[in-house]
């Protein structure tokens, strides 16, 4: 210890870009930033002490690190307190027998002890798995299922949806704001919290061992647990540091669900690695509650995505009266491309260029970024991190000159790259088969100055503002219908959500189109999967083309789509 708050890089004392360091970047090494965690004197480590124990064993524990509001409360924890509330979940943990290396899941809504429970599971070395509170039965069953989760952290509301029948490996459910009842295996998280002990050693572990899963899609198959491990932490500290440009008073505000990627690398680990008050907003999304979350805890930091942007767009200046986000001072995006238009109203309405970042669940943080001091050129990516290199890659691994369309690929390793996809190492060899690179599945290009310019997928994941969604999981959904014989889905161009899903759908005998059978299959999807999955539009077809093997051609639906030339026809079905 003793040398966390070291500087990583040369930046100067009140002013940390990076860009002014032109010549010290160069000489970058990954180690200088490991240096900082108790790993490199004591080969030991945990992203939870990390996070929380060090700042109060450094005498920064009275300093507050959840600010938590919702439309109803307004609550303030210190490092203290999140030191104790996570010991004491930890040793809860521990007495029912659970530890280093178990899956523990979460599914509950954002509030402050879904943050507790994520660190009281981190503390004792469990690996945790946090669930979007969307949800419904058949996304939670797969997850649940295929992580082989022996406990889960929920709410009594959100049980409902958990078939625990159909899942043999899940032991203990932890009931926040609800009883215990021995019998149905189910435990009173707030007294069993309540009585345990605030003292903890937490299990030390190795930068090789699991920190976190999270689920994403693809365009075949179910949903791929994208498992991280604790080294993950450099790239989080790092990254904190240059891109989110985070200092010892700012106030920042990742506005992603720990759900998501996002929601926990840069929601929970890159701010509490740097010691950083870091708000959390409950409930819905509302411009006016949004503007007001600024005013009101003197946001600095804005970490937020493109869709979120344009609906605060689309709600005009009215929701804007009288609201004062003069405390802003550097604002960041991220999950889809970010329109050069979006940009311009960050710079009239918040008063702030909007930093964009690309990175993947998969990369586990920020690889090519708009970080503070480099010149924007609205519309780009960004170029990588120091530290990073990336390339245009083709199909057969050879690097393409600016300017060339091609695959996104980064150089391996870096210290958040993915550890395993849990279950499926064939999945996992798919991203690194060209030696030496990891392949996005992100079509680009690179200018001539270096700047990376975002295309598309390269397969057919639909993101819909910023949620990555897998056709498959989608169109396996859709077949559970008794009206639908076929199904085949893909991503239609949106101004506000950047894309939407649409399904093609051939019916069973017996069946009639209707508007009301659209509405019923897509409810049906939206109660099933969750409401972000389900289609937007439906469009009935009497047959859908398929290759010869039966797989349904989504290249083809979306040329009838876009009106647009099918391309090679050679494989098609008749
Ligand atoms: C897309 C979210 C354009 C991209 C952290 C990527 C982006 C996928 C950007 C990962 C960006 C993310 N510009 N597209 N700045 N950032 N994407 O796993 O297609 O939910 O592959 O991770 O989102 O989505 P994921």
């Amino acid at each position: 210890m003793g040398k966390v708050h070291q500087e990583i890089l040369p930046r100067r004392a009140n002013n940390s870009n990076l860009a002014d360091y032109g010549q010290a970047v160069t000489y970058f090494k990954w180690e200088d930033v490991e240096r900082q965690f108790s790993w490199y004197e004591t080969g030991k480590v945990n992203m939870a002490y990390e996070a929380v124990d060090r700042h109060v064993e450094e005498g920064r524990g009275g300093k507050t690190a959840l600010i938590y509001s919702d439309p109803v409360r307004e609550e303030s924890y210190s490092f203290a307190d999140l030191k104790e509330k996570s010991n004491r979940f930890g040793n809860v943990l521990r007495k029912y027998g659970i530890g280093k290396g178990d899956r523990v899941f979460l599914f509950m809504p954002r509030q402050p002890d879904l943050y507790f429970s994520l660190l009281g599971i981190l503390k004792i070395g469990a690996v945790v798995g946090p669930l979007f509170e969307a949800f419904m039965e058949t996304a939670v069953k797969d997850r649940l299922e295929d992580s082989g989760a022996v406990a889960l952290v929920t709410t009594p509301e959100l049980l409902k949806r958990v078939k625990r029948e159909e899942l043999p490996d899940l032991r203990h459910i932890f009931l926040v704001g609800g009883y215990s009842d021995p019998e149905k295996g189910l435990i009173s998280y707030d007294l069993e919290s309540a009585s345990a002990s605030v003292e903890l050693e937490p299990e030390w572990l190795g930068l090789e061992d699991g920190l976190i899963m999270h689920y994403t899609s693809g365009s075949t198959g179910k949903p791929k647990g994208v498992y991280h491990v604790q080294r993950a932490m450099i790239q989080h500290y790092y990254t904190g540091r240059v891109v989110l440009d985070l200092r010892d008073d700012d106030i920042y505000w990742c506005t992603a669900d720990p759900g998501w990627v996002t929601g926990t690398s840069y929601g929970i680990f890159a701010p509490w690695l740097n010691g950083i008050t870091n708000v959390v907003r409950g409930g819905r999304f509302s411009p006016r509650d949004w503007y007001s979350t600024i005013e009101r805890c003197r946001v600095t930091v804005w970490y937020s995505a493109p869709t979120a942007f344009r609906m605060l767009m689309g709600a005009g200046n009215e929701s804007l009266k009288g609201v004062d986000l003069s405390s802003l001072r550097h604002v960041l995006s991220v999950g889809e491309p970010l329109n050069p238009e979006v940009i311009r109203w960050g710079d009239n309405v918040l008063g702030q260029r909007i930093h964009d970042t690309w990175w993947m669940t998969e990369t586990g943080g920020q690889l090519i970024c708009n970080y503070p001091g480099m010149d924007i050129k609205l519309g780009s990516m960004g170029q990588p991190l120091p530290g990073i290199t990336a390339a245009i890659l083709d199909d057969q691994g050879n690097e393409l000159p600016p300017y060339s369309m091609g695959n996104l690929a980064i150089k391996t390793p870096w210290p958040s790259m993915m550890d395993r996809i849990w279950n499926n190492p064939a999945k996992y060899e798919e991203y690194f088969r060209i030696p030496g690179w990891y392949i996005s599945g992100d079509s680009a290009y690179m200018d001539d100055e270096g700047y990376f310019w975002f295309l598309g997928r390269v397969d057919d994941c639909i993101n819909s503002s910023g949620e990555m969604i897998g056709p498959f999981e989608v169109e396996s959904k859709l077949v559970e219908h008794p009206a639908v014989a076929e199904a085949g889905v893909i991503g239609i161009p949106d101004a506000l959500r950047g894309e939407i899903v649409k399904a093609f759908i051939s019916l069973r005998e017996g069946y009639l189109p209707s508007d009301a059978l659209k509405d019923e299959i897509a409810a049906f999807v939206k109660s099933g999967l969750s409401a972000h999955a389900a289609p937007r539009e439906i469009e009935f077809k009497d047959k859908l083309p398929k290759t010869r093997s039966g797989k349904i051609m989504r290249r083809v639906l979306k040329a009838w789509e876009l009106h647009q030339p099918a391309g090679d026809l050679s494989t098609i079905e008749d």
